[in-house]
């Protein structure tokens, strides 16, 4: 199922937010130019992705630092505490940003 989560302009380049869908917390992020979409909530102990820090295509959590790739969703290997997060597919439909998530 598609939906529509933000305006492309919401999420600029290096930037990070929340968005939720179904129930669902999700962390859009924009790697130069791409916006991709992974679970907001850490795998580990449930920090919010979104008030970490972005580094190129790594996010690093608030609470204990385990680090992973917003473009899949895996785990650093540097951090094996937290688990990979579930990653979702997004198109851009004119200035839209669409999230394709399950029910
Ligand atoms: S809650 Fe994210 S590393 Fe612990």
């Amino acid at each position: 199922m598609k939906v529509t989560v933000a305006k492309v302009k919401d999420v600029p380049k290096g930037k990070m937010i929340q968005v939720q869908v179904n129930g669902k917390d999700i962390l859009l992020a924009n790697v130069d130019g791409t916006i991709y979409a992974i679970e907001n909530i850490c795998s580990h102990a449930g920090g919010f992705l979104h008030e970490g820090c972005l580094d190129g295509s790594t996010v690093e959590c608030p609470l204990h630092a385990a680090q992973f790739s917003v473009t899949t969703g895996k785990v650093s290997d540097d951090t094996p505490w937290a688990h990979d997060q579930p990653s979702y597919p997004v198109t851009i439909v004119g200035d839209d940003v669409c999230v394709e998530v399950s029910r």
